[in-house]
């Protein structure tokens, strides 16, 4: 019985140890949405399409705003799998799979990389965070479902400039709304950025329907991009390691390791805070390990800066 407390004891600091070390910055907690609008249809400039706002939000059936712009989709992305867990891809990755910054870019990962992530959204190699509506969905998509996706998602192209960095001393007031995302806060004023990354949409408006062409703008402490750049470059004397070695002498990819530039900076701050945490894990991330033991928060946040300010 003592040894069996003393288990839980454990267990139970190592969780709190592991949501302590979770900024709130850069894991966003949706409120809960009121009641969508169901009447007025909206529509994204250059789109011949119109949605309510609650059509906008189906999760089995999330907005198409550009046919023309992407190959066709499987009905895994397009309208999900089983309910009310295996929701449709596109809702949260967009069309496009250039993603919203809450959720991750997948647009050229490496197939063999996507379908490894919902292998470990499954099994618990990835565990919460950001992660548990992939985990819930993980769990009920069939090996082709996934591998249907995995392939869509791997034939995209990052769309350059979708997603910004600028270096900040002071960002405007901002606050989280529908969809996970900041939103400048309605009675304006400015904060300092601190040690923070803060993301804001190009456009609201467009942010909020879902439209696949406007990205998005992460705010960073000023010197962030030079000291993340000479830390992924040099290892910084043992800091850290050289990216390049394995994800290729533009950070593009090698391989079934994944690309890690021109990609949201908050979803990159996540994934080295988790591999540091152990929130993910796997024989895959063992190689990562090395990269994020001594790393800070700051350090992330530079590296995060860094690799989102490179072309995609
Ligand atoms: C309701 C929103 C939502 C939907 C729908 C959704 N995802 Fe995700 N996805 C997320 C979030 C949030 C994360 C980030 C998790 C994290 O940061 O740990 C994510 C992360 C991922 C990742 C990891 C990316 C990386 O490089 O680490 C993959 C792969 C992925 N999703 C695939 C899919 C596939 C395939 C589908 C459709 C079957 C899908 N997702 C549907 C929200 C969603
Ligand atoms: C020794 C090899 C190695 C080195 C060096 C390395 N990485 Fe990685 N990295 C990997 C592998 C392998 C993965 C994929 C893990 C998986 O499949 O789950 C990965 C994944 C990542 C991811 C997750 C991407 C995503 O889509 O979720 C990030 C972020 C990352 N690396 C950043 C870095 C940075 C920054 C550096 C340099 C400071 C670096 N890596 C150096 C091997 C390496």
């Amino acid at each position: 019985m003592k040894i069996l407390a003393g288990l839980f004891l454990i267990v139970g600091l190592s969780a709190a140890a592991l949501a302590a070390d979770n900024p709130e910055w850069a894991y966003p907690v949706t409120p809960p949405l009121g009641a969508l609008d169901n009447v007025v249809m909206k529509t994204a400039p250059g789109s011949t399409k119109q949605y309510t706002q609650a059509q906008i939000e189906d999760s089995f059936n999330p907005p198409d705003w550009f046919p023309d712009d992407h190959p066709p989709m499987p009905e895994i992305v397009a309208h999900g799998g089983q309910r009310p867990a295996g929701r449709a891809c596109a809702q949260c990755h967009l069309t496009s799979g250039d993603g919203h910054p809450e959720s991750a870019g997948l647009s050229g990962l490496p197939a063999a990389y996507i379908v490894r992530q919902m292998a470990a959204f499954k099994n618990g190699e990835r565990i919460a965070g950001r992660a548990g509506v992939m985990i819930a969905m993980a769990k009920v998509l069939s090996d082709d479902e996934v591998k249907a996706a995995a392939t869509y998602f791997s034939g995209l192209t990052p769309t350059p400039g979708y997603n910004k960095v600028i270096e900040t001393e002071t960002v405007a007031k901002s606050y989280i709304g529908a969809g996970g995302m900041r939103f400048i806060a309605p009675d304006g004023g400015a904060e300092p950025i601190g040690e923070r990354i803060i993301v804001l949409p190009q456009n609201a408006t467009e942010a909020q329907l879902r439209d696949p062409h406007f990205g998005f703008i992460d705010y960073v402490p000023p010197g962030s991009i030079a000291k993340g750049e000479a830390l992924a470059t040099t290892g910084g004397d043992g800091t850290t390691m050289r990216c390049a070695i394995c994800h290729g002498p533009n950070l593009t990819g090698l391989g079934e390791v994944p690309s890690i530039v021109g990609r949201a900076g908050t979803s990159i701050f996540r994934q080295l805070n988790d591999m540091q945490s152990g929130a993910r894990k796997g024989p895959w991330v063992e190689l990562m390990k090395g990269v994020v033991a001594k790393l800070t928060q700051s350090d992330m946040i530079a590296l995060a800066a860094y690799l989102e300010s490179r072309n995609p």
